[in-house]
């Protein structure tokens, strides 16, 4: 259902957000993401709903190739993928309802519709009385439900929730992490980024560890058989092309100064690409 081959993604100044990653997640996984601070988690979501695109490698979203993927069907794509964002992005001038209804009238979908829809996901996520407050109404782990309602809104495939327990206590932490388990038991294929250890520990779930753009721990075990076949088709590493669309990237970002103050290059990730 995703696959990323050899991502790498360095931004205008020279940073590494990351560097060469190759995963691959199932139909129905549920799967953490973890890692600290400047690894690289929020960079694979955004490389995921093609916020940017990669500067190596390619990624895969339900047989979508993003690197080749056109600007007018990105849409569709996000469509199959609701994000939870690390900073929420709700509309603070509008009521709850009116910020996950948002998503079904930019689809064009009519209005007894998607109020019907929006009502079914606030119960969903157990935030019907909040329906008509506005954000600054709400505690965090309501906003937090909040979002994921607007996540869930268009019925995506795939759910990618970054630090959705960050500012919660324990209990309200364990709240959302059920409610997203219980999503993914719908079959929604989930992908969470935490620094919550103690979850992570406890939840018994696939593990993908990240340090400095590299994947360090990927806690998946395989068949033997399936590794051995893996093995035998591996394919002679090619020489890497810098994707051009990735550069364009890269001119917007520095256009807009957000790289501005971030780290350079170091000589490590330069070397460990050129080793490739
Ligand atoms: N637009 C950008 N321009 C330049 N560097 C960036 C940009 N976005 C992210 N980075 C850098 O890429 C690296 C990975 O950032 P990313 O946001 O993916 O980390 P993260 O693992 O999500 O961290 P956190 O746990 O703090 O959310 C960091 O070094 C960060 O400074
Ligand atoms: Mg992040």
């Amino acid at each position: 259902m995703i696959n990323l081959e050899n991502v790498s993604k360095k931004f205008g100044t020279g940073v590494f957000g990351l560097s060469d990653i190759t995963f691959a997640v199932e139909k129905g996984e549920f799967v953490f993401l973890v890692g600290p601070t400047g690894s690289g988690k929020t960079t694979i979501f955004k490389l995921l709903i093609r916020e940017m695109y990669p500067t190596q490698g390619t990624i895969v979203v339900d047989s979508w190739d993003l690197v080749k993927l056109p600007s007018k069907q990105v849409p569709e794509l996000r469509k199959k993928i609701g994000v939870v964002f690390q900073d929420l992005k709700l509309l603070t001038d509008r009521t709850i309802f009116e910020n996950i209804i948002l998503p079904l009238d930019i689809a064009g979908v009519n209005e007894e519709e998607s109020g019907r829809r929006v009502e079914e996901v606030l119960e969903r996520v157990g935030i019907i009385e909040h329906r008509d407050k506005f954000p600054i109404q709400l505690s965090g782990g309501e906003l937090q439900r909040t979002a994921i309602a607007r996540a869930l809104i268009l019925s995506p495939d795939i759910i990618l929730a970054d630090e959705p327990t960050g500012d919660l206590d324990e209990a309200t932490a364990w709240d959302i992490v059920k409610l997203l388990s219980e999503i993914n038991e719908g079959g929604t294929t989930v992908i969470m980024a935490t620094h919550n250890a103690d979850i992570v520990k406890k939840m018994d779930k696939r593990i993908i560890e990240l340090s400095l753009g590299s994947i360090v721990n990927d806690k998946k075990t395989k068949p033997k058989h399936k590794k051995k076949e893996e093995e035998k088709d591996e394919k002679p590493k090619e020489k890497k092309e810098v994707h051009e669309e990735a550069r364009k990237d890269d001119k917007k970002e520095s256009e807009k100064g957000e790289d501005k103050g971030k780290k350079p290059i170091t000589d490590e990730f330069e070397k460990a690409l050129e080793e490739e």
